[in-house]
């Protein structure tokens, strides 16, 4: 079915777990809480079609602006992810780094995401980097600082230095980027690095994410040409 033409890394804007929510009339946070779960179900779908590098869009620099009760709630959820995800994360050979300004997360936090990276640093059956208080024009920032920080001279500044002090450099460019609940748009997500992946919109909320949504995307994918500016 999809042995062919399988993305290397697929990146995901993990979108509409409010509008889940609030179509049943339950709380913001339950369609948060729907939305962990189907977290699970991604990794489990992308190890056994053999790609190697998921990226997931987990809260933004600019989702901040939210009110404090979602936010508090947010965090907890990623807390208790980390509690009951960990070891089975480590188990099932999956390798996770972050992306993202997540320092600014309280320590006991950024404890546990810095112990799950080093703890699952070996693994490689699936590299999943999570960006967490992401925002790509923050990344962008943050790369400058560093390559100033480092006293490069303005002639040595190239598109491969650049690339190589983005929060994770040694994952790949995303070969295809879902998103899920209708937007399109990237909504600050891998804006350097998504030039020139493809792009998958699909109606289904996070919540609704499954197999049957990622094997659309996976054939869509597939007959896509892609070009990277050549014939
Ligand atoms: C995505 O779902 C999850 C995060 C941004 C943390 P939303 O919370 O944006 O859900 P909608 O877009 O309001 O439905
Ligand atoms: C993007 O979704 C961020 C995440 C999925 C974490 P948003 O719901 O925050 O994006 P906008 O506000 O609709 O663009
Ligand atoms: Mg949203």
């Amino acid at each position: 079915m999809i042995e062919n033409n399988v993305p290397n890394h697929i990146a995901i804007i993990m979108d509409g777990n409010g509008r889940w929510a609030k179509k049943r009339t339950f709380p913001r946070l339950f369609g948060h809480r729907q939305g962990v779960k189907r977290v699970k179900d991604v990794c489990n779908l992308c190890m056994e079609f053999s790609i190697r590098y998921l990226t997931l869009y987990a809260f933004s620099t600019e989702n901040w602006k939210r009110p404090a009760e979602e936010v508090n709630g947010l965090m907890n959820l990623f807390r208790e992810f980390l509690q009951k995800e960990a070891q089975n994360l480590i188990n099932k050979g999956i390798r996770l780094v972050v992306s993202g300004r997540y320092h600014e997360f309280d320590d006991d936090l950024v404890n546990r995401i810095e112990r799950l990276k080093e703890e699952s640093k070996d693994n490689n059956k699936l590299v999943l980097n999570v960006a967490l208080n992401y925002g790509s024009r923050k990344e962008l920032v943050d790369a400058a600082r560093a390559i100033v920080k480092k006293g490069y001279k303005a002639e040595e500044i190239d598109e491969s230095i650049i690339s190589e002090h983005l929060y994770e450099p040694d994952v790949p460019d995303p070969d295809l980027i879902i998103r899920t609940s209708g937007e399109q748009r990237l909504s600050n997500f891998l804006l350097w690095q998504a030039a020139y992946s493809e792009l998958y919109f699909t109606e289904k909320f996070w919540p609704e994410f499954d197999r049957n949504v990622l094997i659309e995307a996976l054939n869509e994918y597939k007959d896509r040409k892609r070009k990277f500016g050549g014939l």
